[in-house]
C-alpha cells in the first residue's frame, strides 16, 4: 500500500536490471547493516534476504524474538522502544511477524524503512516477487487474470493490492467461510477501480477461473493456524488446483504458489511438477524482487 503503481513498475524494471547484471550492483549496500528479525519459519524469505544483501555488499543480521539469543522484543521490550533503538544501530529492519500492529509500530516509532516479510494480514514481498514473474513468463501484468484459489489469507491479501498497481484484475476463489478480509478487499477494490482493474471474489472456482492467466494457491493452513487445520481442510473440499482447473481457464494459464506447497492438499502434484508450473522461478525471483526493494529504499538507486 506504500507503494503505487509508478513505484511498483519501478521496483519490476530494477528487479529485471538486477537479475540480468547482478555483477553491476555489488557494492550498493557497502556499509549498511540491515536487521532481519524472524519470529516465524521461513525458508525463502529468510535465506532470499540474508543472500540478496550480502550480493549487494551490505551486512545482514539474523535475528529472532525468542529463545536464549532471541531479542527483548520477545520478553516484553515495546515495539516503541526497539523501534527507537534500532534506528541507532541499523539502516533497515526486515521482519516477519504476527501482527500487523507490530511493523505499522516500527515504522512510527523507527526512523529508518521497515520491510514487511510476512505478517497474518500482508505478505508484500512475496506479491512483487509473483508480478515479477507474471511480467517474466507473460510479458506484462497488464491486462492479465489472475486467480487466487483457496483460503483467503496474508499472501491474497497482497495479491488483491498488488493487481490494481501492476494492471492485473485479481480474483479470489474461496469458500463463503474463507472470504478475504473485508477492509483489505474494499481498499483493494477502490484501488482498482481509480485504476480501471477488478479485484472481485467468486465462490465457485470452476467459474473464477475461466479466462485466467494465472492459477495461484497458497498452504491451506497458515502459520499460527494449526489448530484449526481439520476444520480448514473440510472447509476446502473442492478448492484442490487440478487438471480439470488448469484446463478450465481455455488458456496456457501459468500456475503459482508462494511456497510450501502441500501436494494433495491445495493442489495436484500432476500441477504442481506438471507444464503449467512456474513455482521455482517464482521462488527464485523472491531475490531479485527484494534486492530491487533494498537498493530503492536504502539510496543504492533513485526512485526515478
Ligand atoms: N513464500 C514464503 O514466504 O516462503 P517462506 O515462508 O519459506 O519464507
Amino acid at each position: 500500500m506504500d507503494f503505487s503503481a509508478a513505484d511498483v513498475t519501478r521496483v519490476l524494471d530494477l528487479a529485471q536490471a538486477v537479475k540480468r547484471n547482478p555483477g553491476a550492483y555489488t557494492t550498493r549496500l557497502a556499509g549498511k547493516s540491515i536487521a532481519m528479525i524472524f519470529a516465524k519459519q521461513s525458508t525463502r524469505t529468510r535465506v532470499s534476504f540474508e543472500v540478496g544483501i550480502h550480493q549487494l555488499g551490505g551486512q545482514a543480521l539474523s535475528l529472532s524474538t525468542s529463545g536464549g539469543t532471541g531479542m527483548q522484543m520477545g520478553r516484553g521490550e515495546t515495539v516503541e522502544d526497539t523501534a527507537k533503538v534500532m534506528s541507532r544501530f541499523v539502516h533497515a529492519i526486515v521482519i516477519r511477524t504476527f501482527g500487523q500492529d507490530q511493523i505499522d509500530g516500527l515504522a512510527q516509532y523507527g526512523s529508518i524503512p521497515i520491510i514487511n516479510a510476512l505478517t497474518d494480514m500482508y505478505h508484500p514481498c512475496q506479491a512483487l516477487a509473483d508480478l515479477l514473474t507474471v511480467r517474466e513468463k507473460l510479458g506484462t501484468t497488464a491486462g492479465k487474470k489472475l486467480v487466487y484459489v483457496g483460503a483467503a489469507n496474508n499472501v491474497s491479501n497482497s495479491l488483491m493490492l498488488a493487481g490494481p498497481r501492476s494492471g492485473m484484475d485479481v480474483v479470489v476463489a474461496c469458500p463463503d467461510s474463507l472470504r478475504p478480509n473485508p477492509a483489505v478487499l474494499e481498499r483493494a477494490q477502490a484501488d482498482a477501480k481509480a485504476a480501471g482493474t477488478q479485484v472481485g471474489v467468486d465462490t465457485d472456482p470452476m467459474r473464477a477461473v475461466k479466462g485466467a492467466d494465472v492459477i495461484y494457491t497458497d498452504t491451506w493452513v497458515s502459520m499460527g493456524e494449526e489448530e484449526q487445520a481439520k476444520a480448514l481442510i473440510a472447509k476446502l473440499h473442492g478448492f484442490t488446483v487440478n487438471r480439470a482447473m488448469m484446463e478450465a481457464t481455455g488458456r496456457d494459464a501459468l500456475f503459482m504458489h508462494c511456497l510450501p506447497a502441500h501436494r494433495g492438499e491445495e493442489v495436484e502434484a500432476e500441477v504442481m511438477d506438471g507444464k503449467w508450473s512456474v513455482v521455482f522461478d517464482e521462488a527464485e525471483n523472491r531475490l531479485h524482487a527484494q534486492k530491487a526493494v533494498l537498493l530503492l529504499l536504502l539510496g543504492g538507486e533513485s526512485w526515478s
